[in-house]
């Protein structure tokens, strides 16, 4: 039954479909992207999806989604990335592993990622996915536990940056309005202006809907954070499709002003979840820090 009402739909681990697969590197890519890095999107995330180990949770990133990430870090050549929301670690494996095959780690931290979270669920810590299936990447990656963007406007803890080259960073915490717009908020103002974000769960709603059909659950309550930051994004902006539907890029090139109204738009829309932190959208969409 399910098989029949998602027949038009990639869900995004079809890695048996090669051009499925690199459809949206090819189209919103291709460019930019030489043979030999298309070739390295395509065989890498297959290899990466194709290896079946333990320990990962329903939520991660899947192989449309990877090919995103794989193909801004191709494009830009990043000299380290910022990851917001970790859970098991399986984004966190791939971007070290991706990074690492693609010639991007150097000896020293690659990818700095944070996370609410210690515990995934009891007993599971947040990013063991990593520590268990992939221990030769850990000396690349700084995690940090009990962090938000929030914590992090406040300079109670920051992350620290080598700031020698591009910084790609990729967003798949807080799902609920507001939380995606102030991890934006904190990046736009911690990273190089110009610099790329790819943003997970853009279409949440269509995944969740996807995925309640096969497990014939009731939909949760709506999460529309990360669309409404993307939607509204009045910068540059690459929107995924088909096997890549649920991940969007967006580049941090306007200018503070059109950043400050950005937020404003965003406030609008009604919060999904109780918030405390309304004077760090003061501050920010007023300028006055
Ligand atoms: C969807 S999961 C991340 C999945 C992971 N990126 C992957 O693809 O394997 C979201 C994670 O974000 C964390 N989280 C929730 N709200 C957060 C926030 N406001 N800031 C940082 N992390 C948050 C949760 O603890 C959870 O581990």
């Amino acid at each position: 039954m399910s098989e029949m009402l998602l027949k038009n739909f990639y869900y995004g681990n079809e890695i048996n479909d090669p051009d499925a697969l690199m459809f949206w590197p090819r189209q919103a890519l291709g460019q930019e992207l030489s043979d030999e890095q298309l070739n390295r999107i395509q065989s890498n995330v297959t290899q990466f999806f194709s290896t079946k180990l333990g320990g990962n949770f329903g939520g991660s990133i899947t192989a449309g989604d990877a090919t995103v990430i794989a193909a801004i870090m191709e494009m830009v050549r990043p000299v380290e990335m910022i990851e917001i929301g970790v859970a098991a670690g399986f984004s966190s494996a791939f971007i070290l592993a991706y990074a690492a095959v693609s010639g991007l780690v150097k000896d020293r931290t690659y990818l700095h990622s944070i996370d609410l979270n210690v515990e995934l669920k009891p007993g599971q810590l947040v990013g063991n996915y990593v520590r268990e299936n992939y221990p030769a990447l850990l000396p690349f990656w700084d995690f940090n536990t009990r962090q938000t963007s929030a914590t992090m406007l406040d300079k109670t803890f920051d992350i620290k940056l080598h700031g020698d080259g591009p910084v790609v960073a990729f967003v798949d915490g807080g799902h609920e309005h507001p939380w995606p717009l102030i991890d934006i908020i904190y990046l736009y103002h911690k990273l190089p202006r110009g610099s790329w974000v790819v943003m997970q769960d853009v279409q949440m709603m269509e995944r969740w809907i996807a995925d309640m059909v096969v497990l014939n659950f009731p939909i949760p309550p709506s999460q529309r954070g990360v669309n409404y930051v993307a939607s509204h994004w009045p910068g540059t902006k690459k929107l995924g499709f088909k096997m890549a539907y649920n991940s969007a890029a967006i580049c941090l090139d306007i200018p503070e002003w059109q950043f400050r109204g950005f937020i404003e738009e965003c406030c609008r829309y009604p919060f999904e979840t109780d918030f405390d932190r309304q004077d760090l959208l003061k501050r920010y969409s007023s300028g006055a820090r």
